[in-house]
């Protein structure tokens, strides 16, 4: 009896042992979960699915950065709308990035997200963050909450920036498109993002300009003004062509009749494919030929392939230039072509621009020129090929290209402000990567008869002065460092202008540094003739190995000279005062630096001019 009870208890513990099993199973791998307004369906180790059940304006995705990227389809009425990546939070939420869910008023959502992950259990998934942090809002905060972001740099409001490209001038505004990541603030699916500006420094943000499509995602290129409407969208439409990146890089045409607000795809896209990484279209209209010329950064075979059109549509290869010519370390990117005049004459010459990476100077990116003569058709380097110019002498000068469309005596070029070596891993969250600051371009011949780029930063930027400049009285220096201070009240957020007289003294140091002995060290070496920045200790340096670094510019003869600096939140540009050379430096100190000094190796140095500007963005 007592045995057959024991069989009985048995059977029950067994039978409820698979019962809750086959629950334990269905419901591990069919669960579904409501949040307000949304349900999440688990459907496997790596796979869920979220339906919007009462939909807001954005569905905010957690994002945490050291995640793997999870992909995500977008279903609208059950159609694979688009998809996109995202690094979704799985141990904590660094922050939230917002899906815009307006566009699909009266349709309904559903998310398919393939996990980056590889797990076995379907557990292990539930338990991430994400799921419980995921919401719907009618609200996307963009308010500042970064401590470095620049207060007169160009930034996104939030997410990925690289470079900048398709920027025009039309009707008085200049359109600034960039390299955007929507959904993170490390680099992957590339849109356009857009902003504009009447004055190139207090910049209107819109919303993004050109997304992906079937073809890839969107990589850099360049729009021109089609005031004769040769390609027929229309007098004065915009024309944007770039690089859609897919499987293979193939350049595709889109247009706006909204002055760069929306763009159209063509439907004829692509307009130029070929078997080689292609990328960074740059066109303009070459008057002396009537036509329309583009240059395509041939990246691995390390030239700028170019083309010539009647219509923007249909393009003839004409010639390459670059086989061995200049820095070839890296691949080749990002060209622009542009006629420039040479300083105190009547002549012009052509220059060409070509960002490279890695091979930059100090590591990693940085733009490289030539300078030469184009015919419409091939451009020749006046320089032997072992010759390399550098735009910039710093270590976050990438991307730089030019306007199209402003006035024929003026080019203006903008870089994207950092370094492909730890762009994605400087200390900011919201955003990530600011630009340079706008720069006109001209040539002047060197000592040594070379043509060389001037780059002088865009008189706009004066109208931010404040009217109470610290103008200091000059004064002599030794070894014994004079200290004068920076703009406190200001977040030392300035720009410095300093005349100095070397004299006797070989090397005259100029430190800006803050309370806590962060520092950043530049020091102009009149022997050697050469200007240096040194950002070892500069603040925050440690997320990369490859930032703390000492920059070194070539200057002129001479033992006078006048340099500006610009310092924001997490920058320092240095300029010779008619640009002979430029130095853009990122620098994360903990706290602004709140003074300069001037000292020497030895001899004396005479400070002729010390004027501070607190700059301001209210004027
Ligand atoms: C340069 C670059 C370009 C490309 C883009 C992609 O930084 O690599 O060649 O179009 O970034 O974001």
């Amino acid at each position: 009896m007592r045995k057959h009870k024991t069989n009985i208890y048995m059977n029950v513990k067994r039978n409820l042992t698979a019962l809750l099993l086959l629950l334990w199973i269905s419901f591990g791998f069919c669960a579904a979960q409501n949040r307000e307004g949304l349900k999440v369906h688990y459907l496997g180790a790596n796979h869920s699915l979220i339906q919007v059940v009462s939909p807001k304006k954005y569905l905010l995705l957690p994002v945490e950065e050291a995640a793997p990227e999870a992909t995500v389809h977008v279903l609208v009425n059950n159609k694979a709308e688009r998809t996109f990546t995202v690094r979704l939070a799985m141990n904590r939420a660094d922050y939230l990035v917002p899906f815009d869910l307006e566009q699909y008023k009266g349709k309904t959502v559903s998310f398919d997200i393939h996990s980056g992950n590889s797990r076995s259990n379907v557990r292990d998934a539930m338990e991430d963050v994400c799921w419980d942090d995921i919401k719907l809002a009618d609200i996307f905060d963009t308010a500042n909450r970064e401590e470095f972001r620049p207060l007169y740099h160009h930034t996104p409001l939030y997410g990925w920036m690289n470079d900048p490209n398709g920027m025009f001038y039309k009707d008085g505004e200049y359109h600034l498109y960039y390299q955007y990541n929507p959904y993170g603030s490390m680099w992957g699916n590339m849109n356009w993002g857009h902003s504009s500006s009447k004055d190139l420094i207090h910049w209107e943000h819109h919303p993004v300009a050109i997304e992906p499509n079937g073809l890839g995602i969107v990589f850099s290129g360049s729009s021109v003004v089609d005031k004769e409407n040769t390609v027929g969208f229309g007098k004065d439409a915009v024309i944007a062509i770039y690089t859609s990146a897919g499987a293979s890089q193939i350049q595709s045409l889109a247009y706006s009749r909204d002055n760069g607000k929306t763009f159209q795809f063509y439907e004829g896209n692509p307009i130029i494919t070929s078997d080689k990484e292609c990328r960074d279209p740059n066109m303009f209209w070459h008057a002396e030929s009537r036509k329309w010329v583009l240059i395509l950064a041939a990246a691995l075979e390390k030239e700028m392939w170019i083309y010539t059109s009647d219509n923007l549509k249909e393009w003839t290869k004409e010639s390459a230039f670059g086989k061995g010519y200049g820095a070839q370390d890296g691949v080749w990117e990002c060209p622009d072509l542009m006629q420039l005049p040479v300083r105190g004459t009547d002549e012009k010459k052509w220059v060409l621009i070509c960002n490279i990476n890695p091979g930059g100077p100090f590591g990693g990116s940085a733009a490289q020129y030539f300078v030469g003569d184009f015919d419409g058709k091939t451009f020749t380097c006046d320089t032997k090929p072992e010759v390399t110019k550098w735009m910039d002498y710093g270590k976050d000068h990438y991307a730089a290209v030019s306007w199209s469309n402003v006035s024929e005596n003026r080019h203006t070029i903008i870089a994207w402000m950092s370094n492909w070596q730890y762009a994605n891993n400087v200390p900011t969250k919201q955003y990530r990567s600011a630009n340079s600051l706008p720069r006109d371009l001209e040539l002047y011949r060197a000592e040594d008869g070379e043509l060389c780029l001037a780059t002088v930063p865009a008189k706009e930027i004066e109208a931010l002065r404040g009217e109470k400049a610290l103008k200091y009285a000059a004064f002599s220096v030794g070894k014994k460092a004079a200290v004068r201070k920076l703009p406190v009240d200001n977040s030392g957020i300035c720009e410095i202008e300093l005349d100095i007289n070397a004299h006797s003294a070989g090397k005259v140091n100029i430190v800006l540094a803050n309370e806590e002995d962060e520092q950043v060290v530049m020091t102009y070496d009149a022997v050697n003739k050469t200007f240096s920045m040194d950002r070892a200790k500069s603040g925050l340096t440690d997320f990369s190995k490859d930032f703390p670094a000492v920059t070194v510019a070539p200057v002129a003869d001479g033992e006078q000279q006048r340099l500006r600096f610009f310092i924001d939140r997490c920058s320092v540009e240095a300029f010779e005062a008619s640009g002979r050379f430029a130095m853009t430096n990122l620098v994360f100190p903990k706290h602004p630096y709140t003074k300069i000094s001037v000292s020497t190796d030895g001899g004396q140095c005479r400070v002729n001019k010390l004027t501070v500007y607190p700059l301001n963005m209210n004027k």
